[in-house]
């Protein structure tokens, strides 16, 4: 059954995945586990939480998570992933957030938001997308940003993490990743830019840069901040793992704490990560072996761990510092502390045959619902049906973040 764990193995109890780990900033993370970003969708509308989403955090903190990272979390409601995002900014309802915060950074566990912004991706019924360049592809057409837009970005992510940290928040994450704006900065094939943003890899890396580098004098010297890149694009034309060693080199010389490394984009077409329906993994390990080398920040490795046999490998192949995983979570809330006992378990992947695009990320993300309202022993959503059902519910929010946010 979904969400049940099977198979059992025997456990050292000097466990890779029970030790902390010290960040450079000095910020203790109490085992190796963590609930990678996911965007759950389970914002108001209003760029504010529900009790759904705060009830869901509580749960991966009850069941003994290091980090949690909320998926894409915005600085600016103009480019927004989805309607369901949290919003950070003077408009926000202070008091929920208070609540999420407080139910969810319990017993050392942290909680972190995943600064985003979408970029050329940003979601349509909501947003005029812009992204490094002007693209007017099949499926995504973007204006260009203005070199006044490019320097408003720093500091709109330094508010934001000023707002988390302000707001009791222990970290940020930077998305990077996944074809999102610092990514299509990152990539040629969304950066045709000819100024001192585009061109080479360091004129691609430098707004990544800018970004990390107010975001640490936003939020002093011992406040986390991570980022999430990819390793590869997995796209012709995009980010290749060349490059992105490239970026890992230039991230080594700033005051970032944890590398989340991953891959794959949402670009229109594109395989992402989080519909995949391969059995192996983990995905990216090869690539952070090779960032190893030219690193000493701490790094994480996000995308396709199923069993925790393959956890404790890439721990104590001494390649990366912390395991991050979106899919088995959400399959099995509890899953650090299962984990890290000794019976230990693993979680029973769903398969699903021939499933339309996008409908394998919306039943998972339709399940963290569920969880949200403790209800996922009923739940028996097809992907067909989830797809359905999750694009009703943004229609629904895309109304009221209009109501809030068009002016
Ligand atoms: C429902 C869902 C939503 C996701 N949203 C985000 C997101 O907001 N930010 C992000 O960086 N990755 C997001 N991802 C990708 C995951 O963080 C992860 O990179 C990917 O699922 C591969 O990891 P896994 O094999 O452990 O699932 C999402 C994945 C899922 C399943």
């Amino acid at each position: 059954m979904i969400g049940q764990t099977v198979r059992h193995e025997s456990s050292n109890p000097n466990d890779a995945l029970r030790k902390s780990l010290k960040l450079p900033c000095g910020a203790i993370l109490k085992n190796r586990i963590v609930k990678s970003a996911m965007s759950d969708s389970l914002g108001n509308g209003d760029g504010d939480p529900t009790e759904a989403q705060i009830r869901l955090y509580e749960r991966w903190a009850e069941g003994g998570t290091a980090v949690s990272i909320i998926g894409e979390v915005q600085g600016d409601p103009r480019y927004p992933e989805k309607p369901g995002n949290l919003v950070f900014g003077t408009h926000t309802n202070k008091q929920a957030i208070q609540s999420l915060v407080s139910r969810a950074v319990i017993a050392g566990a942290h909680l972190w938001p995943q600064l985003g912004h979408a970029g050329a991706l940003a979601h349509l019924p909501i947003s005029q997308p812009k992204g490094p360049s002007a693209l007017n592809v099949e499926g995504l057409h973007c204006a260009g940003m203005s070199d006044e837009d490019i320097q408003q970005l720093p500091d709109m992510y330094a508010s934001a993490a000023a707002f988390a940290k302000n707001s009791g928040f222990s970290g940020v994450q930077i998305h990077a990743g996944h074809g999102f704006l610092l990514s299509q900065f990152l990539s040629p094939l969304f950066n045709r830019r000819k100024d001192g943003y585009g061109g080479s890899i360091e004129a691609r890396c430098r707004i990544v840069l800018e970004v990390i580098d107010e975001v640490r004098r936003a939020v002093g010297p011992s406040f986390p901040i991570g980022i999430k890149i990819n390793s590869t694009d997995k796209l012709e034309g995009g980010l290749t793992e060349i490059d992105a060693l490239e970026v890992v080199r230039l991230l080594d010389r700033t005051s970032i704490d944890l590398i989340d490394i991953s891959g794959g984009t949402y670009f229109p077409g594109a395989k992402s990560s989080s519909d995949a329906v391969s059995d192996g993994g983990p995905y990216f390990l090869e690539f952070a072996r090779r960032a190893k080398d030219i690193t000493d920040v701490p790094l994480m490795l996000t995308g396709g761990f199923k069993r925790r046999q393959q956890a404790r490998d890439a721990l104590a192949s001494g390649v990366i510092e912390m395991v991050s995983l979106a899919r088995a979570m959400v399959l099995c809330p509890r899953l650090a502390e299962i984990w890290l006992t000794e019976k230990g378990g693993d979680p029973e992947f769903p398969k699903f045959k021939s499933p339309p695009r996008g409908a394998i990320t919306a039943w998972y993300t339709m399940r963290l619902a569920a969880l949200g309202q403790d209800s996922e022993n009923t739940f028996t959503l097809n992907p067909e049906r989830a797809l359905r059902d999750y694009d009703e519910r943004d229609a629904q929010r895309c109304i009221k973040w209009r109501k809030k946010f068009s002016h």
